[in-house]
């Protein structure tokens, strides 16, 4: 598509039909192509690429309804309006079902055919730049993973490495206020190097390939595991962990590991941002075909604005350098990648200065369907 001249098929049977949008659109600047049935449509879609696709839905042969579908299938973004002589509801729903944009009803008139071919050009000139800032977003990643992978993380990995050897005596004696803040650095550059490991993984993380191992999975259990992980780091915060379930919770399909991560992940948050003497709390419960997790804390709460931004990459509701809470993050978009890789969904709630509740449900029989 250039400027508003558009490339424009049309499948009809009815000659005088063709004939007169080829008239009215040709007359408007673009390039119309048409044909008379199904199948010729078919393929003179395939080598003509057109930006708009006008179909008579009632024709002999191959039907209106096959050509949407068959289009939809190979260009979800090509726009297509249905011509139809019995403009009846249900049809025109059914194409609607069908990846159909808009419908007219035959007879038209030249300035109704304008008008609607004006608003398909619209709705196709807004999937043209969406895809192209989808293309572009993609570049920009590609191009963040390897700058990390290699600019970043090679040149931080052998300097920890040099760190070592100096800190081991093998490079000479060094003082002691040296070897104190060389240490330092040490640990400095490996948090950063966990940082991008973790964004890393984030980046690339591949749910079908994850979906090939899952199992049968007791999120009880997961639960259990994962408040004992945490329990020094409550203690520490004079926090307590509750557990609330149900004997006989019945078990999901995932992955352990990542079931475990996702726990790890909001189970510290309510402990990080809450106070001493506060608690957190994890209630496991069944419910109709899903399981349920939901955790909760009495901690500082997260206003309305910073609520809806904290399962972005990066985002921390107190992002200053010197925050009291350190945390990269990264945690819950983490989090809600791998929840829906299980097919799950999660949300918080959340009242300033009261507390927060995370839920989190998953499918108990997930079955990941393959994308494209
Ligand atoms: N339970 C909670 N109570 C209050 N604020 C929370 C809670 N959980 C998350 N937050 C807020 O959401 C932000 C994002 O959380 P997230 O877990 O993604 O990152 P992080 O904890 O800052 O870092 P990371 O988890 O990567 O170490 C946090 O910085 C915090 O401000
Ligand atoms: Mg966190």
């Amino acid at each position: 598509m250039s400027g508003e001249r558009a490339r424009i098929l049309v499948v009809d049977d009815e000659k005088v039909i063709r004939d007169s949008c080829t008239r009215i659109l040709t007359t408007e600047g673009h390039i119309v192509k048409s044909a008379e049935d199904g199948n010729i449509g078919l393929e003179v879609f395939r080598e003509f690429h057109p930006d708009i696709v006008l179909v008579d839905l009632k024709m002999p042969g191959k039907s209106g309804m096959d050509i949407l579908e068959e289009i939809e299938g190979s260009d979800p973004n090509v726009v297509k309006i249905v011509i139809t002589g019995y403009a009846t509801v249900s049809s025109a729903v059914d194409a609607m079902q069908r990846g159909a944009y808009d419908f007219i009803p035959k007879p038209f008139t030249p300035e109704e055919i304008s008008l609607i071919v004006a608003r398909g050009l619209e709705r196709r000139r807004l999937f043209l730049e969406s895809e192209a800032l989808r293309v572009e977003q993609e570049r920009i990643r590609r191009n963040m993973i390897s700058l990390v992978s290699h600019e970043l993380r090679a040149p931080l990995a052998a300097t920890v490495q040099y760190l070592e050897v100096i800190l081991g005596g093998m490079a000479g004696k060094i003082s002691s206020e040296a070897k104190e803040m060389i240490d330092r650095c040490n640990i400095r550059i490996k948090e950063l190097l966990e940082l991008l490991s973790r964004w890393l993984n984030l980046a690339t993380f591949d749910p079908d390939k994850m979906a090939e191992h899952f199992q049968d999975i007791s999120l009880s259990n997961i639960a259990t595991e994962s408040i004992e992980l945490l329990k020094p780091l409550a203690e520490e915060k004079k926090i307590s962990l509750i557990l609330e379930k149900p004997d006989d919770l019945p078990p999901i399909k995932g992955s352990k590991v990542s079931l475990g991560e996702i726990f790890n992940n909001v189970i510290s948050n309510a402990i990080k941002y809450n106070k001493a003497g506060g608690w957190a709390k994890v209630k496991l419960y069944e419910r109709d075909e899903e399981v349920w997790v939901e955790i909760s804390d009495n901690g500082s709460g997260i206003s309305e604005e910073h609520l809806q931004r904290i399962f972005d990459e990066f985002y921390r509701v107190d992002g200053r350098r010197n925050a009291p809470v350190k945390g990269s993050g990264l945690g819950l978009s983490i989090v809600k990648r791998l929840v829906e890789a299980h097919g799950g969904m999660i949300d918080a709630k959340s009242r300033f200065g009261e507390g927060t509740t995370f839920r989190i449900s998953f499918p108990k029989f997930f079955q990941r369907q393959k994308e494209g």
